[in-house]
Formats: C-alpha cells, structure tokens, sequence
C-alpha cells in the first residue's frame, strides 16, 4: 500500500490565508506559444478549491532548465496569461522569485486573489535545495498545497522545503495521480498488460522489475527493443542496441512474459522522407537501422491489449513524429483507445502520442508526469510525497 499523504480537506483555510501551492506548468513551448496546456488545466480544481476558501494564492512552478540563471524565454508569462484566461481571473506574475518586488505583489493580495512567482529555476537555490531559499519561500505563506506531481521526483527546495514549516497537503492533481498509479502498484486487475517504450533499455530497468512482479505481459517498443532482439541472438543491422544490457535483458527475457517485435520498419536515416523497407525484426540488413514496431507486431501487440483489465503504456513504439515510423504506436494507441480495461499513459511522450493521434480522451487516465509516473512505478513512493508525509507528523 502506499502511505497516504495529507489532503486539501485537512488543511484549516479561511478567507485571507495565504497558500503557496507548487504547480508543474512546465509545458511545452514553441515561440513563446504554449503548444499543449494539460499541465494547466490540471491544476484547475486545487486552485477553485482554495479559491472557494477565500484563500490568497501564490502558484510556484518551474520552467525547464534555466540553471539557477534568468533566461527571458523561460518565463513563466505564458502560463500566467492561459491561466488568467481559464480562470477568467486576473493572475497577476510577479518579476521575481520571493524576492521584494513578489512579496509587495503578495501583501496586496485580497481573498480570492491569484498570483504567480517567476520561474523557481531562475534561482539556483532551487535545485540545490538550498536551506535559505526553502525559508525564504516557506515565509511567503501560511499554508502549502504541492500539486506538482510531474517534479515530485525532484528534491528541489520548492517541493521538499515548505512542508518541513508549513501545514501541507496534496493538491487535487498530486492526490489523483497517487490514487490512479498507487492502485497499478496495490491491486491491479489482470490481466494487466505494460507497454514499453522508449530509447534506452537501461532507463527502465528498476520499471521492467518492479513490473514484472505485477504484470501478465510486457510489450516491448521504441529503440530498447533492439537490445532485447540482440539478447536473443537476433541480427539488428544498425539498430542502437545498449551492449552493457544484452545480459541483463537475456535474464528479463526468461521470465518468459516479455514479448518483443517480431518485425520492423527500417530506414537508412530517422527522416521525414526516409525509404523504409518493413523486415523481419531478427534480420535487419546492415546499414538499416529499426525506427518502428512493424505491422504484424502491432497487430499481435493490439490483440493483447483488446484482453487486457488494466493497460499501463510509457514509452513510444517508434519515431511517430515521423510519417513513415508512426503507424506502429498509432495502432497500440487505438488498441489502449478501444480497451475496455481500465487504461492509464505514463506522462511523457506517451502521453503526447495519444494527444497526435486525438486519442487521449478515450484513454482512463494521461498522467502528467513521464519521469515522476516512471519512478512511482518503481519505487512506490517520491521525495515529493515523502515530505508532505513528514510534514503533517509535526
Ligand atoms: C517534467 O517535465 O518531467 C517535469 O516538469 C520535471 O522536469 P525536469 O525533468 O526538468 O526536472
Ligand atoms: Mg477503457
């Protein structure tokens, strides 16, 4: 079972309590423009919940990687104006990271009120943890509430700091998430079915065993499935194969419930353009390197998922961005689509190969954590969820 963690519900709030909440609005962006909103529209029902409250609300949130610089492109502006837009409230940004120009922003806020510091990264404290940045911004507030689920993985000072003074609690998002992956972990019904994905074997290994102890079936894609055809003495041409895994991934393969392709489509190079030729995934010719799960293993892989009473996917099954590579993870997103069983997508690029596809409102549950969701599976628990635990214990 995993330890559960203090809830919105338990938190004493009434008008003019001030809340800081850590959302995770790193989304992705191109030109300034916000090119998929999920991680804002996610954090909606924790912001109305406190709203409804009369609370006074200070959102913090990173934006990719700035490394404790500011970096004009990597602000948070765009993410202040969608949400201004969603909540049909003025969410006001404030320059700077709990530095004075933000706590004058956070003096004048009136019950109800929503704002929002600049990046957390732009502050090198951030990252490093650093004790003095954590005070600092645990004395922005009264109260914090983390809904960041997709950067509970990170012991960054926004997210384990605040709950060692603060009363805390999960926000709405960081509870779902909890529930959904922590039932996966506790009393999956079977079969249950992972599909996994991605380029390097040795990035899932913790995954591949923690599932093992769970799953019926694991269906292998994406450039890691190379390593485990090595494993089996296939020819893989050029494919990227991980030599340090091919021992690992022959034991894996002995548990005899991992499937791997058993054809591929092939191209010289990974472009839009490519010429691609669909072969036996144990006799790729040299020169050709594999970029997608081929037609007859997507098919296999479909029927398998079509029985399935739980469906966990993290990782693409090939380059789908690419036309030429992109049928293999179109038919396993149908088939996690069509499923009956209860589905849920791993964050990440999983989670943006059923949004290409216009698929990801008939799937149960699209994590907004890749990594976060990754390292729940493995390990049960995050620094995240931990430091709310140990906070509500003083
Ligand atoms: C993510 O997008 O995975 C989270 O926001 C965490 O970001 P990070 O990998 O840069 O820590
Ligand atoms: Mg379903």
């Amino acid at each position: 079972m995993v330890d559960p963690v203090p809830q919105l519900e338990d938190l004493e709030l009434k008008d003019g309590t001030r809340v800081l909440v850590r959302a995770d609005f790193n989304v992705p962006l191109r030109d300034g423009v916000i090119e998929d909103d999920l991680r804002i529209t996610a954090a909606l029902p924790t912001i109305k919940y406190l709203r409804s409250y009369g609370a006074e609300i200070v959102l913090c949130s990173h934006l990719g990687r700035p490394k404790g610089k500011v970096d004009p492109k990597l602000s948070l502006l765009p993410v202040a104006v969608r949400l201004s837009e969603l909540l049909g409230q003025q969410v006001g940004l404030a320059p700077d990271v709990g530095g004075y120009l933000s706590t004058g922003m956070i003096e004048s806020l009136q019950p109800g009120d929503i704002m929002m510091l600049e990046n957390l990264r732009f502050e090198p404290g951030e990252e490093a943890n650093d004790p003095a940045f954590a005070t600092n911004l645990s004395g922005l507030a009264d109260v914090y509430v983390d809904d960041a689920f997709g950067a509970a993985h990170r012991a960054h000072a926004s997210i384990v700091g605040p709950p060692v003074v603060l009363p805390s609690a999960a926000g709405r998002l960081l509870a779902r998430e909890v529930e959904v992956l922590g039932g996966l972990l506790d009393a999956p019904k079977h079969p249950f079915v992972a599909i996994l994905g991605g380029v390097k074997v040795s990035d899932k290994l913790g995954v591949i065993d923690a599932l093992l102890e769970r799953c019926d079936r694991i269906l292998i894609g994406g450039a890691m499935a190379f390593t485990f055809l090595a494993a089996r003495g296939a020819r893989v041409g050029d494919s990227l194969v991980q030599d340090d895994q091919v021992d690992h991934c022959r034991k894996l393969l002995e548990s005899g419930r991992i499937e791997i392709p058993t054809d591929v489509v092939a191209a010289a190079d990974m472009t839009a353009d490519a010429q691609t030729r669909h072969v036996r995934a144990d006799a790729i010719p040299d020169g050709l390197k594999g970029f997608d799960i081929g037609p007859e293993t997507a098919g296999t892989y479909a029927d398998i998922i079509s029985g399935a009473a739980t469906v966990l996917w993290n990782g693409p099954m090939g380059v789908f961005e690419l036309e030429p590579f992109a049928a293999g993870t179109h038919t396993v997103a149908q088939a996690v689509a069509d499923c009956r069983g209860f589905t849920v997508i791993g964050g990440g690029d999983s989670a943006s190969a059923v949004r290409h596809f216009g698929l990801a409102d008939r799937i149960d549950h699209v994590s907004t954590g890749g990594g976060a969701s990754l390292e729940f599976i493995e390990l049960g628990d995050l620094p995240g969820l931990q430091a709310l635990r140990k906070g509500s214990r003083k």
